[in-house]
């Protein structure tokens, strides 16, 4: 089982890179599934009901969120609709939407959950670890897939989470920082681990906005509209190889496809 994990989606670059790459690794037979981080796909902030009907026919089979879940009004029920659409697991009870989500593969059930970091975070989440070991010990054994996207800022509580889960499921990819790490690995346990899967928008930016606007609010400290960049296109994420029958990771690749080349 071969499993396309991209990094966060930015805006209508983001978008079209995803949708690309997702048509031609299934068709290359490259990947039979492809998850996709859509927290920054509407302009960055969040996710409309439309824009994910735009990326599931563009080829994504599971979206996960981050803490930009709420930044669109209009999704919040959407959210209670859309099977497919994974937000924290560890969110306050009584958010819409679920933190684990199980879609069908040809090789059986695969579950998502996102686990929502707590350190320099702006964000409420209940303990990540807590909530993970809770939700393993219900419910760990409804399949053998598991895809755990850990969405935080810190690069010591994504590693922890790594280690706390390490051998428990099939892969723990962070997300979040839209810096993409070096540090992918399988474990002994088979569980494969990065620490970011990186960005999937315009390169030639800070983390995806004009680098302008960024400067500005930087260097002044004055409120400025942070708008999408547009220059040097690529997919962030990673590739990964799975024994669908024991849920052990196989193989984990870092993946880069530039999509426009840089100015
Ligand atoms: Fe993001
Ligand atoms: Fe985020």
């Amino acid at each position: 089982m071969k499993i396309l994990m991209v990094g966060d989606i930015v805006g209508g670059p983001g978008r079209m890179a995803m949708a690309r790459v997702a048509t031609r690794y299934k068709a290359e037979g490259r990947a039979d599934i492809v998850i996709a981080n859509a927290e920054n796909c509407a302009a960055g902030r969040g996710i409309t009901s439309t824009l994910a009907e735009e990326l599931f026919a563009g080829g994504a089979d599971a979206l996960t969120m981050g803490d930009h879940v709420w930044d669109q009004k209009e999704s919040m029920a959407y959210f209670d609709k859309e099977p497919r659409i994974a937000r924290a697991l560890n969110l306050p009870p009584g958010c819409p939407g679920k933190g684990a989500i199980r879609i069908q593969t040809k090789e059986g059930p695969l579950t998502i959950i996102q686990l929502m970091g707590r350190t320099f975070m702006n964000a409420t989440a209940d303990c990540p670890f807590r909530t993970i070991d809770e939700w393993l010990q219900r419910n760990g054994s409804q399949s053998k897939m598991i895809i755990v996207d850990m969405h935080a800022e810190a690069t010591s509580e994504k590693v922890a989470m790594g280690k706390f889960l390490d051998g428990r499921v099939t892969a723990v990819l962070g997300t979040h920082t839209h810096i993409q790490t070096a540090d992918e690995a399988i474990t002994a346990k088979g569980t494969a681990y990065m620490t970011d899967l990186g960005m999937t928008g315009p390169c030639d930016s800070v983390i995806g906005r004009t680098t302008d606007a960024i400067l500005t609010r930087f260097l002044t400290g004055m409120p400025t509209k942070f708008e999408i960049a547009s220059g040097d296109v690529r997919l962030h994420g990673a590739l990964l190889s799975i024994d669908s029958a024991t849920g052990k990771a196989l193989k984990i690749k870092r993946v880069e496809e530039i999509l426009s080349k840089p100015s």
